[in-house]
């Protein structure tokens, strides 16, 4: 295997790529937290290719966070194969395809998970993206679902068609298009699709827990794990995982030490996109900081009116120190 993607799938734990979440500020705190490898929120290769700003803005990222993949959505192989270019001129360590997406204005215009739907259509695009990586040594993958809806479930075949097409690791989230993100993910899935792929197998879906994580690798088999949702409002979770893989424990950090990461998180967000706008992206990100703490519901009222982030960050302090003392006594 080459060298680069055997180190890629020897790094274990995996930021999935999560829209309006895992933006530059998040996956810094992500990595400084533990996280293996991380991802962009997924860019519009159409975008790129007509020099939309706020598409060029997506593949933005720190050496800090590699190895680090841009992930890209769309259904025309000629304009996923430019915007792949455009993408390669920032260096990332991979080139992901979103062949997942549900989101109905995605799958209109044939991309993320409608691609599952046009296995040809999707070869087409792996060869031609392929086709522009070739000068260089960066791996290419590819995240799939488990099919379109319960009757047409094919992640098993479509997957070993990525890997004949040119793929060099694959990512499934075993839910079908329909379920979108309800239900359960179907993990005996990943085993089977481990079973027939000579290329490393990323398992996602429904990791909530380290716990979670070393079932998913005995259960299925996968390569690397990656972690979507599990870790909103908590990518200390990384940490604890580290943890667990060095002494067997598996503890959770202070809320002091939270506090701390959370700081950093909105520091972070301001730097990157100045204090109006990160203080408004950045209500989602409180709201699940806080979520199901006693006597959160109050704090999250104020803090989707108050602009001053100051303010803000003293009532996410008061609240978790609030918390400490309920604990600990
Ligand atoms: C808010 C949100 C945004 C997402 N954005 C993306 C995306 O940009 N690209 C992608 O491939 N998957 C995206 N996903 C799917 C996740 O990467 C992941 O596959 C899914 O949430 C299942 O993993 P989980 O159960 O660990 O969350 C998104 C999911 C959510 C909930």
């Amino acid at each position: 295997m080459n060298p680069i993607i055997a180190n890629l799938t020897k790094q274990k734990i995996w930021l999935a790529p999560l829209a309006g979440f895992t933006d530059n500020a998040f996956r810094t705190i992500c990595k400084k937290c533990g996280a293996d490898v991380v991802v962009s929120e997924m860019v519009s290769a159409d975008g790129l290719v007509n020099n939309k700003e706020k598409s060029l803005k997506y593949l933005d990222f720190t050496d800090f966070q590699r190895p680090y993949g841009i992930q890209l959505f769309g259904s025309d192989p000629a304009i996923m194969a430019k915007g792949t270019e455009i993408a390669l001129a920032e260096k990332p360590d991979f080139i992901d395809i979103n062949m997942g997406c549900p989101v109905k204005k995605v799958v209109k215009r044939g991309a993320g998970s409608a691609l599952m739907n046009s296995p040809k259509l999707a070869e087409n695009i792996i060869q031609k993206v392929k086709n522009v990586m070739s000068g260089t040594s960066i791996p290419l993958s590819v995240k799939i679902r488990a099919g379109w809806d319960k009757y047409c479930i094919n992640a098993v075949e479509f997957g070993k068609r990525m890997e004949n097409a040119g793929c060099d690791m694959i990512c499934l989230h075993p839910r079908t298009r329909s379920q979108m993100f309800s239900g359960q993910s179907d993990w005996n899935l990943i085993k089977k699709l481990k079973g027939k792929l000579t290329i490393p197998l990323i398992g996602n879906g429904d990791i909530n827990s380290v716990e979670d994580i070393i079932r998913m690798f005995k259960e299925t088999g996968c390569d690397s794990v990656m972690i979507g949702r599990g870790i909103l409002g908590k990518p200390w979770i990384f940490r604890n995982i580290k943890e667990h893989f060095e002494s067997g424990e598996v503890s959770d950090i202070s809320w002091i030490e939270k506090i701390k990461i959370i700081k950093e998180h909105f520091e972070l967000e301001i730097e990157s996109k100045g204090q109006t706008k990160a203080s408004l992206e950045m209500r989602d990100h409180f709201s699940h900081y806080t979520k199901s703490l006693q006597g959160s519901a109050k704090v999250r009222e104020f803090i989707n009116r108050c602009l001053d982030s100051e303010d803000v960050l003293e009532a996410i302090e008061t609240l978790f120190l609030s918390q400490e003392k309920t604990f600990n006594g």
